[in-house]
């Protein structure tokens, strides 16, 4: 399988409830690497932009809300298949339908705050990618 790269987001509920270690260990324990993090807070402009493709959706309004509530931490994340790794990571995006042991059965309430953001493909993930790192902010790892 190829080595792939994929944005991951670690939402507002998630640093506000003290998880960033929880969901990091989850990836480290699958066999993703982090091989970018950044910590900020993302303004309205930033939330509507990354969630753009949802922008017609019922929900988008209360995602942006959400989404812009607190600071994230942003990462990209490497390894072979690691797009459907980090999904199978995350668990189903509404918490009820996820599967025991992921992220979001584990730790999410709802389906508004799920704890995790990760890229769905890989146009999405290139695409996410880029909206939060420049390639120089990416560190390869040999190890
Ligand atoms: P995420 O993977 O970040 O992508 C868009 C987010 O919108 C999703 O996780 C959910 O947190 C949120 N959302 C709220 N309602 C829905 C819905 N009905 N379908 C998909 N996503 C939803």
């Amino acid at each position: 399988m190829a080595v792939e790269r994929t944005l991951s987001i670690v939402k507002p509920d998630g640093v506000g409830r003290n998880l960033i270690g929880d969901v990091y260990r989850r990836f480290e324990q699958a066999g993703l690497k982090v091989v970018a993090a950044r910590m900020m807070q993302l303004s309205q402009a930033e939330a509507e932009s990354f969630y753009g493709v949802h922008r017609e959706r019922g929900f988008f309004k209360d995602l942006v809300k959400f989404m812009i509530s607190g600071p994230v931490m942003v990462q990209v994340l490497e390894g072979e298949g690691a797009i459907a790794k980090n999904r199978d990571v995350m668990g189903a995006t509404d918490p009820k339908k996820a599967d025991k042991g992921t992220i979001r059965a584990d730790l999410a309430t709802s389906i508004d705050e799920n704890i995790v953001h990760g890229s769905d493909a890989a146009d999405t993930a290139a695409r996410e990618i880029a909206f939060f790192f420049r390639e120089t902010e990416i560190c390869p790892r040999k190890r």
